[in-house]
């Protein structure tokens, strides 16, 4: 049997459930974040056949019914293009279409309360939903099936997206690490070396009844260097059937997912990022990266985390000024998703930003396309930081990148509210080599820079031209 998939990249992602579960309502949604088709298998079956689910019931019966399902789902999910697909209720019941689901698809088991779910389908004319006791008895029978397919259980799009990237978000998860990295082997954690004082035991314990060995890199951003990468690849142990755990900010999760895509050709890892920034952004994706001497991540691989498990109660011990180069990142993601995200508290915030990145990078996994949009503000962000001499810190950088990017997409309401919410002061650089960094960032083409630009909250384009003097005048704005 194939082995159990960990996420939804590159294969289709198969939404399962019982009648009400809201297959349909979150898959339509989960398949437009995702930029993929969205296929209901009762309706495809229902075009196919000319006729309409009840009817078919009443002609052939349930069976032969089900042998319909099963054929339109095995060359639904036969179907090389990746979509999300919503399984009718019953579709669970054909062992084939289950074998086909863990070979091709990655499902996630739509939970649903059964009154719930009897109160959205009471009266539709379901033919499986004309009584109530009858109904629950349904769902019983046939909950045992739904735990067999499910890969990932969710309720929601987010909760959706979430785990069809692999990530796992929830106050207290440090305490399950045991349970969360896939896989029995052994396990090699590497903490940020500050990290490793605070949270480390806890981390250790809760990996507890698994064979560990523990490294340290040095804290922040110094961990992302050739040195740090090397010593990495000399002491660790573990073969292929081990796996990395890596506990830190972004900058750790950099070099270990890193040393991960390198170590005998490619071991297995987990992300367990413990800044803002890791848990909405960086610890998200499979990009991973080192730095060189003047050159911020200038070597790196596409490695995806086996699973980023994120827990918002590791943020506690943040510095304040860590926790603001988050929010910075918070602003981003509301703005690219067109929703206040950084009015939640900060565990709503970090489900639904990192759901967010997930959901982009899913759709572009090697960063050809939609996976721009994330550089929103980055272009000038870089430019000043580069100019500061990287002592100013990403957040700051950030936040007056994304108002010069609203200034120049016209919308002054949000501009405001990132003066509001984030508060940036222009910085005092050198205005010519902040103008130098930013042309020789690797988005100008032919001189031009290509920004990110924003038609309205969640409309952004990228590769967007703006004439150079516009370019000059918004950067100009944000230095002292
Ligand atoms: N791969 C990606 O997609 C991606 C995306 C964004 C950023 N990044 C990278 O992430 C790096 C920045 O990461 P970061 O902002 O998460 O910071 P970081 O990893 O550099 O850590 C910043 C500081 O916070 C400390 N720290 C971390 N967690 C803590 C906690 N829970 N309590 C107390 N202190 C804690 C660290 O010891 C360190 O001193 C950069 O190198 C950037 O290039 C990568
Ligand atoms: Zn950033």
């Amino acid at each position: 049997m194939a082995p159990e998939p960990l996420n939804a990249l590159g294969r289709h992602l198969a939404l399962a459930g019982f009648m009400g579960s809201g297959k349909t309502t979150v898959g339509t949604v989960v398949a437009e974040r995702l930029g993929r088709t969205f296929v209901d298998l009762d309706d495809e079956i229902e075009r196919r056949a000319g006729s309409a689910i009840a009817e078919l019931f009443s002609a052939r019966g349930e069976a032969g019914f089900r042998e319909l399902e099963e054929e339109v789902a095995r060359d639904v999910l036969r179907d090389g293009e990746p979509a999300v697909i919503a399984l009718g209720g019953g579709a669970v019941l054909s062992e084939r279409t289950r074998l086909d689901l863990r070979k091709r698809a990655f499902t996630v088991l739509l939970d649903v309360d059964p009154e719930v779910a009897w109160e959205r389908v009471a009266g539709s004319g379901r033919p499986l939903a004309r009584g109530e006791e009858a109904f629950h008895a349904l769902h019983r029978d046939r909950q045992p099936l739904y735990e067999a397919v499910a890969d990932a259980h969710a309720r929601d799009v987010d909760a959706t997206l979430l785990a069809a990237a692999g990530v796992h978000v929830e106050v207290g998860a440090i305490d399950e690490l045991g349970e969360l990295v896939p896989g029995d082997g052994p396990v090699e954690l590497v903490a940020d070396a500050h990290v490793s004082g605070i949270h480390g035991i806890r981390a250790q314990v809760a990996l507890g009844a698994r064979d560990v060995e523990q490294h340290e890199v040095p804290a922040g951003e110094a961990a992302k260097t050739p040195a740090v990468l090397e010593r990495l690849w000399t002491t660790l142990r573990i073969g292929r059937d081990g796996s990395l755990v890596a506990l830190g900010g972004g900058s750790t999760t950099d070099v270990v997912g890193f040393a991960a895509a390198t170590h005998m050709r490619g071991v297995p890892w987990t992300a367990v990022p413990t800044t803002l920034v890791g848990q909405v952004d960086a610890g998200i994706g499979g990009k991973t990266a080192i730095d060189l001497p003047g050159a911020k991540n200038a070597v790196g691989a596409f490695h995806w985390p086996d699973r980023v498990v994120c827990d918002p109660l590791l943020l506690t011990t943040l510095p304040d000024e860590e926790r603001r180069n988050g929010l910075a990142e918070v602003v981003k993601t509301g703005l690219l998703a067109g929703e206040p995200l950084w009015e939640l508290r900060e565990p709503e915030q970090v489900r639904a930003c990192a759901a967010f990145k997930a959901a982009i990078c899913i759709q572009d996994p090697h960063d050809g396309g939609p996976r721009n949009q994330l550089n929103l503000g980055h272009t000038f962000g870089h430019a000043l930081e580069a100019a500061a001499g990287y002592a100013l810190p990403h957040g700051r950088a950030v936040a007056l990148g994304l108002l010069a990017a609203l200034r120049l997409s016209g919308l002054t309401d949000e501009a405001r509210v990132v003066e509001d919410v984030l508060a940036p002061e222009p910085v005092r650089v050198n205005r010519d080599a902040a103008w130098t960094a930013l042309a020789r960032d690797k988005k100008a083409e032919r001189g031009a820079p290509r920004l990110v630009l924003l038609d309205a909250p969640g409309k952004p384009r990228w590769g967007v031209e703006v004439p150079q003097d516009d370019v000059r005048r918004a950067l100009d704005e944000l230095i002292d």
